[in-house]
């Protein structure tokens, strides 16, 4: 059998490495009856950004990068196509596995579906209701397009069935990010925050390196890179606003951040007030050990990424979600989870914070994130009758 894997963004290294090192194991028994081709999109392309969750994960440098880089949505989408579709014709696989909701996911099972192979898509069924998000017009496309849709969660196997898709396809095995948190959590333990703080640390900011009085529960961590919360300045603005007032008043934030953000703070002329605050402490993005060791610690999160929600869950870590809706509704609070929506509203974003500063760590285990979810996605390969 041959299979081709997808990545192209962050949120997808830490999907495939497990799926990786399961068919390695899987050959090791079965005489290399997988040929396993791994594609990089290349959407992401900084070393921070990509390459460090190659080394940190264990994942083999792909075998073809397709160089796509930086772009308008069709702009990244189209070139992927036609460089994808190049490969397909080449190589001829069985199957091409796209993860998430990134706009490798669209692309590469579109163009593969065209061509009549098959599709199976990891973390199918999840949906946010706003098709304002491209997330979710990716994540509708592939989903609807699919031959093998493998869900995280229940709700995302009621979700693909309600919008018609038949039950054969549909296969819940659990949460694969879940997989690579648990085979790492140990070695994320082990790391020194100063030293994480250290070496990630922004140049141009008035701190004293090991002097962030960073301890347990002693701070704030946060990420935010969605268009919907940094691509306005009437948006970005009041959420800054709020954290310099407010957040930084109670502790230290520590605030690992995404080029987009960080282009657009400058544009809108905020970084240099962002960058001379003693109390928040902006990073490079982070490798993924430094990013779990930081979330096991901290206080509060304070985030708009779907994945960290879901590891806010798995830690307990209590954590705010910038944004109004979710297509992860299982790392709700009212659903057992360690999240609640605050959306960009300062005033609902102040009310939540204050209810959040008072919840201790709370850590759920929602069905099948297990961390064997890897094993579950190849044996529903290897059994798929299409
Ligand atoms: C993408 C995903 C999003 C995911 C996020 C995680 C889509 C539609 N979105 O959004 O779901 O949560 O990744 O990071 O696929 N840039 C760099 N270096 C890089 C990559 C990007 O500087 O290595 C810059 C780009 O030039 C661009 C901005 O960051 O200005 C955004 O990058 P892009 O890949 O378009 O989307 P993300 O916002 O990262």
């Amino acid at each position: 059998m041959k299979i081709i894997s997808v990545v192209g963004a962050r949120p997808n290294f830490m999907k495939i490495a497990p799926f990786i090192h399961v068919v390695k194991k899987y050959n090791k028994i079965n005489g290399n009856s997988i040929e396993h081709i791994l594609v990089h999109t290349g959407q992401h392309y900084d070393d921070r950004m990509s390459k460090a969750f190659f080394k940190a994960l264990n994942i083999p440098k792909a075998d073809i990068n397709l160089g796509i880089g930086s772009g308008s949505h069709a702009e990244q989408v189209g070139n992927t196509m036609i460089a994808f579709e190049k490969i397909l014709l080449e190589e001829k696989p069985d199957w091409v596995i796209v993860l998430g909701d990134v706009n490798a996911t669209l692309a590469c099972s579109v163009t593969a579906k065209k061509l009549h192979i098959k599709v199976c898509h990891i973390e199918a069924g999840l949906r946010s209701g706003d098709e304002k998000m491209p997330e979710e017009i990716n994540r509708l496309v592939t989903d609807r397009l699919s031959d093998l849709l493998l869900t995280p969660d229940t709700l995302s196997s009621e979700n693909l069935r309600k919008e018609g898709v038949s039950d054969e396809k549909i296969k819940f095995v659990g949460n694969i990010m879940i997989d690579t948190l648990e085979s790492n959590r140990n070695k994320a333990h082990k790391l020194n925050v100063a030293k994480i703080i250290e070496s990630n640390l922004i140049n141009g900011q008035n701190l004293i390196p090991r002097d962030f009085g960073i301890e347990q529960n002693s701070f704030a961590l946060m990420t935010m890179h969605r268009p919907s919360n940094v691509d306005k300045k009437e948006i970005l603005e009041p959420i800054i606003r709020f954290l310099l007032d407010k957040v930084t008043m109670d502790m230290p934030i520590i605030w690992p951040i995404h080029p987009r953000s960080q282009k657009q703070l400058q544009s809108f002329g905020l970084w240099n007030e962002v960058i001379a605050s003693e109390r928040l402490i902006l990073l490079h993005p982070l490798g993924y050990h430094e990013m779990l060791k930081l979330n096991m610690i901290s206080k509060i999160m304070l985030t708009d990424s779907g994945g960290l929600q879901e590891e806010c869950t798995v830690l307990g870590t209590p954590c705010l979600t910038l944004r109004w809706n979710t297509e992860r509704p299982i790392t709700l609070r009212k659903n057992g989870g360690a999240s609640v929506l605050v959306g960009n509203n300062i005033t609902r974003i102040r009310e939540e914070y204050k209810n959040t500063l008072k919840l201790n760590r709370t850590p759920d285990r929602p069905e099948l994130w297990d961390g064997k979810t890897a094993e579950r996605v190849l044996e529903s390969i290897l059994k798929a009758k299409i």
